[in-house]
């Protein structure tokens, strides 16, 4: 089902697609290499009024954050940092680019974050754990001698949409990260990323001291360990001295952790978090824990971590994956949000599309994230962190359409508040250059669609991880291996039976209800009043209930699989029309993957449709395409 990656030139510039040679005339109050950049990009692509660039401290201003203002035909840019002002540079290119009143622009951003990060998954052999671009950007083979143009422009992208942190390894971490001949690689990307605002951070395998230097113990309160990490932390700052932190994976899907010498999550935790606070680094500490056992594993994070709330240092952050089981193409939040007011948490947003096809399914993943914080208040996060869906292909996301979620992340991670219209507008216009506007309007309602479809096609009404075994890409609802762990199979989370479908997560089922607050824990507790998108995650539903529509959950699931499937034929409509403003490469790209995505949403609603009918037992409606 996959296209080899065709060379997608015009992609590499992502929505950077700025004008050259503008002559603007640009001040700085001094140079440095960031406020060089800031000047350069402006000089090169800035068609206005010239431009002033002040640093100055203003109460109204976060260390990033910046104000534009124009005035007797000049623009004078201000923030208390130079990072702020090249951000302020990149905004006032975006609003040029994406045709907004900058004459009588009086624009002033704060960051709602001061931490906004991007997780790379990437191997120290260059394969990605769920990367759908070609190989790892970084290529630890040729670092620290060989620094490729890449590494630049991936931190120019960054900065134009606010991104400041980058976590470089997977949270599967190999200890040879932290070896001395690696920090020098890390090293040589920190350098080139400085400029632009982005800093560095690592995984880290918790076992390292024992993976690298043959410690006995990786025990949290040994005091050899401790001292381990405490050397370790300086030797990484004498190199890097702006570096982040840490990231940590620990006692989850096979991980070493403090749990395997009788620790908690905050002693762990804590141990590292000592050793970096000297230098103001942070530790990340995952959330993401499961095992095989009774309890629901949509309830285990909340059972193993909420009775640590309080325990954590201030410089740890618990990060935690939007929903409760695993980046589904729709979840419910996850509750840990809300019930450790006494930790700092963060939420881990997947960029890449594990289970939304791959690169090779259109889905715009803004709505989602704005649906999540429909229900967790953004001031009450202290950061958001997004899996790259970045590598080598030539249009760095294997989809020119995924570009758009990095870009949407970076912006929703400034602002949470930003509309999902909004930023697929200012996508679209800087990516591909100004369109008719019924084009426009049709490009954007597509991205808008997007996501539902997906879900519509893949899992609707709350069905959730039904995926083909390991890859994640196809379905496979009827998967079952023998000895394998019941809770990586499709059956455990889906529970078909004569009666019916989906998991029983009420008060007369797991439970999972009674972790979210009373009012939301009562509504989802009711079968009549958990929103159908829901209902299927918290209700084992039989199938001629009775839905909103009037229709039988049967019908009304076959209905939901059909519309996917048609979302996306108008997809390649709206798409075809847009051939004549597009370049051919990028347009020919695309058409070429909604074909296969049109094609995996049959496999989807076939697969699914043929095989819950063998426990429903009900006909597939006429007005519903037949199955092949
Ligand atoms: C998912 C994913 C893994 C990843 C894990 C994690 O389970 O499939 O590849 O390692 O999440 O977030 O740690």
């Amino acid at each position: 089902v996959f296209v080899t990656q065709m060379a997608a030139e015009d992609g590499s510039h992502l929505w950077l697609r700025l004008p050259a040679n503008a002559h603007a005339e640009i001040s700085a109050p001094r140079q440095s290499p960031t406020l060089n950049i800031a000047v350069e990009e402006l000089q090169q692509a800035w068609k206005g009024a010239p431009v002033r660039l002040v640093i100055q401290k203003d109460k109204q201003l976060q260390a990033e954050g910046f104000r534009i203002r124009h005035e007797d035909n000049k623009i004078t840019l201000t923030s208390p940092t130079e990072t702020g002002l090249l951000y302020a540079a990149y905004h006032l290119l975006r609003m040029q680019e994406t045709g907004q009143n900058v004459v009588e622009a009086q624009t002033t951003e704060n960051p709602a974050y001061n931490l906004r990060i991007l997780n790379h998954w990437d191997n120290m052999d260059r394969t990605v754990e769920r990367g759908y671009a070609g190989q790892s950007l970084w290529n630890w083979e040729e670092l620290p001698n060989t620094l490729s143009d890449r590494y630049k422009e991936y931190a120019r992208a960054n900065a134009s949409i606010g991104i400041n942190g980058t976590v470089l390894n997977n949270v599967n971490a190999s200890p040879k990260i932290l070896s001395a001949e690696y920090l020098q690689k890390v090293k040589a990307l920190a350098d080139i990323f400085r400029p632009y605002g982005l800093r560095v951070y690592l995984s880290v395998n918790f076992a390292s001291p024992m993976a690298l230097d043959s410690l006995s113990t990786a025990d949290p309160l040994d005091k050899e360990v401790i001292r381990w990490w405490k050397n370790k932390v300086k030797e990484i700052y004498r190199i890097i001295p702006d570096f982040g932190g840490f990231l940590v994976k620990a006692n989850s899907e096979g991980q070493p952790g403090p749990c395997d010498f009788g620790r908690t999550h905050a002693e762990g935790a804590n141990m590292l978090a000592d050793a970096l606070k000297p230098y103001k680094g942070i530790v990340m500490w995952r959330a993401f824990v499961y095992s095989p056992s009774d309890a629901d594993r949509a309830k285990q994070a909340y059972l193993e971590f909420e009775p640590l709330d309080g325990q954590f240092r201030n410089n740890v952050i618990v990060q935690v994956k939007n929903g409760p089981i695993d980046f589904q193409p729709r979840e419910p939040y996850s509750p840990l949000f809300g019930a450790m007011q006494h930790t700092p948490l963060m939420a881990e947003f997947q960029v890449t599309q594990e289970y939304l096809g791959h690169s090779n399914h259109l889905a715009y993943l803004a709505p989602m994230w704005k649906e999540f914080f429909e229900f967790v208040a953004p001031a009450s996060l202290k950061a958001v962190a997004g899996v790259a869906n970045i590598g080598t292909d030539a249009n760095w996301c294997g989809h020119t359409f995924a570009q758009a979620n990095w870009y949407a992340f970076g912006r929703l991670a400034w602002q949470p508040s930003l509309s999902s219209g909004n930023i697929a507008d200012e996508w679209l216009k800087q990516t591909f250059g100004s369109q008719p506007s019924d084009i426009n309007a049709q490009l954007k309602k597509m991205m808008l669609d997007s996501h539902e479809a997906v879900v519509n096609y893949m899992m609707p009404l709350g069905l959730h991880h039904i995926f083909a075994w390991g890859h994640h890409y196809g379905p496979e609802p009827w998967c079952s291996i023998p000895g394998a762990r019941p809770d990586w199979l499709p059956s455990y989370y889906h529970r078909a039976d004569k009666q019916g479908i989906g998991f029983d997560r009420s008060s007369k089922g797991s439970n999972a209800v009674a972790q979210y607050p009373e009012t939301l824990a009562k509504q989802y507790d009711n079968i009549d009043t958990c929103p159908e998108e829901y209902l299927l995650w918290f209700h084992h539903v039989p199938w001629s209930h009775r839905m909103k529509s009037g229709r039988s959950l049967w019908d009304e699931l076959c209905h939901h699989y059909d519309n996917g499937v048609r979302q996306v034929r108008d997809f390649q409509k709206i798409w075809d029309a847009a051939e004549k403003y597009i370049d051919a490469e990028r347009f020919h790209e695309v058409q070429s993957k909604l074909k296969i995505q049109a094609r995996d949403a049959v496999w989807w609603k076939d697969a699914c449709l043929l095989y819950f009918q063998e426990f429903s037992g009900m006909p597939i409606p006429y007005e519903i395409e037949r199955p092949i």
